[in-house]
């Protein structure tokens, strides 16, 4: 069997003023009627039911996404804090194993945007003999620019399987380092998205991070379980180690392998991708909301309380809500981040 496990414990703060904590990227909907995490358990309606593991704040907004579009068994594993993937995936994995047998995890960030599901089922089935053989599979993009913000994996070689062996993870390389990947032709993005055992999991994650996986493993044995939330305990979860599972697992493990993946993918990690990610009109603009655009181009105009018009204006984000407005360059987008942490201070 294929247990989704959804990844919704996100901040999305380069996505401000839109995603706010209350409210992040993942339980918004930016480029159609549903939100990213309804469009991730959709492109999973064909699997078991998910695990979908998030914030405490989020629960009930998280439980009511799945249940508008018909996820009325999922199971909610509830973080009172954040401790990064290698923990949250490492709850799904034991609670996946008290629910049942060994099950291969498929884990999904919920904030990403894909286009050709068919692909992706595709990619998932020739990924399923691997991880019943103890493999941890990665699903890798074609590098289309030197990006800092994400893993890179390596190919052992040219293989002809469809599945091929990691030869090196790296996670977030400098821009020397991404350029050089770009240039070499061998290297792919690494997705986000993970297809392994649950029990194969546990095991790499207690060799290579003993004591992520034990602290783990007592958080998610004194979990209370009501109804379908799996509530952790502040204690236990502020005790686990801080940890990407790129970097706790993926950079060490000896059993990485890597699913090429055409499938247009885009992680909508800023206002600038977001912009490339979706349809454009003839100038190049994408029109959101309440938006009227005279003589402009190459731009992202959000408007969501209230009509905004732009005359000429070119290469910008301009991001309207009901409180906060923010206008930018499009290739400035990252640093919204910088706004955002400001606003932390000032509370
Ligand atoms: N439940 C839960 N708890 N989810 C979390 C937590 C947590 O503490 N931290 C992060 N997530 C979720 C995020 O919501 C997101 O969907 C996913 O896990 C990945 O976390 P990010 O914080 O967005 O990671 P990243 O973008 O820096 O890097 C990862 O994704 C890239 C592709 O988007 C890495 O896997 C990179 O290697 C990869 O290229
Ligand atoms: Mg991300």
């Amino acid at each position: 069997t294929i247990t989704p496990v959804i990844l919704c414990g996100g901040s999305g703060t380069r996505l401000w003023p839109k995603s706010r904590r209350m409210l992040p990227k993942q339980l918004l909907s930016l480029t159609g009627e549903q939100t990213m995490l309804q469009q991730t358990l959709e492109r999973v309606r064909c699997y078991s039911q998910p695990i979908v593991v998030c914030n405490e704040d989020h629960r009930f907004m998280v439980a009511q996404q799945a249940r508008e579009i018909g996820f009325d068994d999922l199971t909610i594993i509830i973080e009172p804090v954040g401790r990064n993937t290698a923990p949250a995936i490492a709850f799904a994995a034991l609670t996946a194993l008290k629910n049942g047998e060994d099950t291969n995890l498929l884990v999904l960030p919920a904030d990403h945007l894909l286009d050709d599901v068919d692909q992706f089922h595709a990619a998932v089935d020739s990924g399923l003999q691997t991880s019943a053989d103890k493999g941890l599979v990665t699903f890798g993009i074609v590098p289309t620019a030197p990006e800092t913000g994400y893993g890179y994996i390596q190919m052992a070689g040219e293989s002809p399987e469809s599945v091929k062996p990691i030869a090196q993870f790296v996670e977030k390389p400098d821009l020397g380092t991404a350029q050089a990947y770009l240039a070499d032709g061998n290297y792919y993005w690494n997705a986000g998205m993970f297809l392994f055992g649950a029990k194969t999991l546990l095991d790499e994650l207690a060799n290579h991070a003993p004591s992520i996986a034990a602290a783990s493993e007592k958080a998610v044995k004194n979990a209370i379980v009501e109804s379908d939330f799996v509530r952790l305990q502040k204690a236990d979860v502020e005790s686990i180690p801080e940890d990407s599972i790129d970097y706790a697992v993926m950079e060490k493990t000896k059993a990485g392998y890597v699913i090429p993946l055409e499938c247009g993918w885009s992680d909508v990690g800023s206002w600038s991708s977001l912009w490339e990610a979706l349809d454009k009109d003839e100038q190049g603009n994408v029109a959101l909301g309440d938006v009227i655009l005279e003589d402009c181009t190459d731009s992202l105009v959000f408007g969501e309380d209230h009509l905004v018009a732009a005359i000429g204006i070119d290469n910008l984000i301009v991001v309207d809500t009901k409180n906060a407005t923010l206008v930018a360059p499009k290739d400035r987008a990252q640093e919204v981040k910088a706004i955002v942490s400001k606003l932390k201070v000032a509370g």
